[in-house]
């Protein structure tokens, strides 16, 4: 007996104990702007991490010291599972190839930290990883919007499998991308180890918050994924000819909805954003952009739900008058097209994208919008022009 338990033991597989820290999840390129970029990755164990830098360029990563950036809060390196490094200073429309690296923290002796093995992403047998910085004075991009994928990978899969640098400049995530957060992890398994896996790692994501993701054990860790360029889920951003106004619509029902156990605040962080809203538009960036272009989970018609009503009383009069070229919502699992002066209280067209259907959308000087099927067939065409 003795003998088969000691057998057993010397049979486990060597890798139970060489396994040390190994990246678990990403890397993938959050809040990308002209001149910054954020990565995103988790270990399996604490670590320490930093990035390496690396101008666009057929030379080997090898072919001399890059710079390196580090995750730090108050003056020190972060230790813990999630790593996000943000780099500054870089140049528009410019491409960076990148490497990840994180160094286990084993335990502490006294004052001194113990470290254990490196993780890093590969640059010998694959080639390095690479980003390309946003460029206001690009004459023509192409985007991707997906919404309400609720967790379905093989939905996000059909939709986005053909997505590369090529034809898509970024992708947004319209909200309502899983049902309920209950544990972080539910991010990864729920869309973005997908995500990552077809374009995550090289195409820059935009989150825009559902109401679905408000809710849940873990739905205040949700930004910590996704940061934004002004620490809120709403936020703006600009590429080639189109400024983009990234908008949370918060809850759908009444704030004080059982379903929400008195802990919805939504009506006041919508009169926070209203006032948000007020000082984007009155600025020369907003004005002076050729396009203007809404993103929000809930759209302001089409239900007559409370938050929809809460969109439409505080954001919608200032929206009418900010010469908004299109809204793109979700949210009702159905595709509606409402176009400029259909519906009384809305001076621009908003396009309700269904479930399961995603918006192709080419700008140059005019925005082209395809909405397509699972197969990739258009269903329907909007052109928006100047
Ligand atoms: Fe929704």
């Amino acid at each position: 007996m003795r003998t088969t338990w000691l057998l057993s033991f010397f049979y486990l597989p060597l890798f139970l104990f060489a396994q040390g820290v190994q990246i678990t999840n990403g890397p993938y390129i959050q809040q990308v702007g002209e001149n910054e970029a954020t990565i995103v990755w988790t270990t399996n164990n604490d670590a320490v991490s930093w990035l390496e830098l690396a101008p666009a360029g057929n030379d080997s990563f090898y072919a001399s010291e890059r710079a390196k950036y580090y995750d730090t809060s108050h003056g020190n390196r972060v230790i813990g599972k999630l790593h996000r490094i943000t780099v500054k200073g870089l140049s528009p429309g410019t491409e960076y190839r990148y490497r990840i690296f994180s160094k286990e923290v084993t335990g502490y002796a006294g004052h001194q930290v113990l470290f254990g093995t490196i993780a890093s992403s590969n640059v010998f047998r694959n080639k390095p990883l690479s980003f390309t910085t946003l460029d206001k004075n690009k004459n023509t991009f192409s985007f991707r919007v997906v919404n309400d994928i609720h967790g379905k990978n093989d939905n996000l899969r059909a939709m986005l499998h053909d997505v590369t640098k090529k034809n898509t400049d970024l992708v947004i995530f319209n909200g309502d991308m899983i049902s309920t957060l209950n544990d972080e992890k539910e991010i990864f398994t729920g869309f973005m180890d997908t995500a990552v896996e077809l374009f995550a790692k090289e195409i820059p994501i935009y989150y825009t918050r559902g109401n679905h993701e408000t809710r849940g054990r873990a739905n205040t860790r949700l930004y910590d994924y996704f940061p934004s360029n002004n620490g809120h889920f709403y936020y703006t951003f600009r590429q080639g000819p189109a400024f983009f106004l990234v908008i949370d619509s918060g809850e759908d029902k009444p704030d004080s909805d059982i379903e929400y156990s008195e802990l919805a605040q939504f009506d006041n962080y919508r009169d926070q954003q209203k006032e948000w809203i007020e000082t984007v538009i009155a600025t020369p960036e907003f004005q002076s952009a050729p396009f203007r272009i809404v993103i929000m989970h809930i759209p302001p018609t089409g239900t007559t739900w409370h938050g929809s009503q809460d969109i439409t009383l505080k954001f919608i009069p200032l929206l009418n008058n900010a010469n908004i070229d299109i809204m793109l919502c979700g949210h009702t699992h159905e595709y509606q097209y409402i176009d400029k002066g259909e519906a009384p209280n809305l001076r621009f067209p908003v396009l309700i994208n269904d479930d399961e259907t995603y918006l192709d959308i080419a700008v140059d000087s005019r925005i082209e919008i395809k909405q397509k099927d699972m197969e990739g067939k258009t269903l329907h065409s909007h052109i928006i022009k100047k």
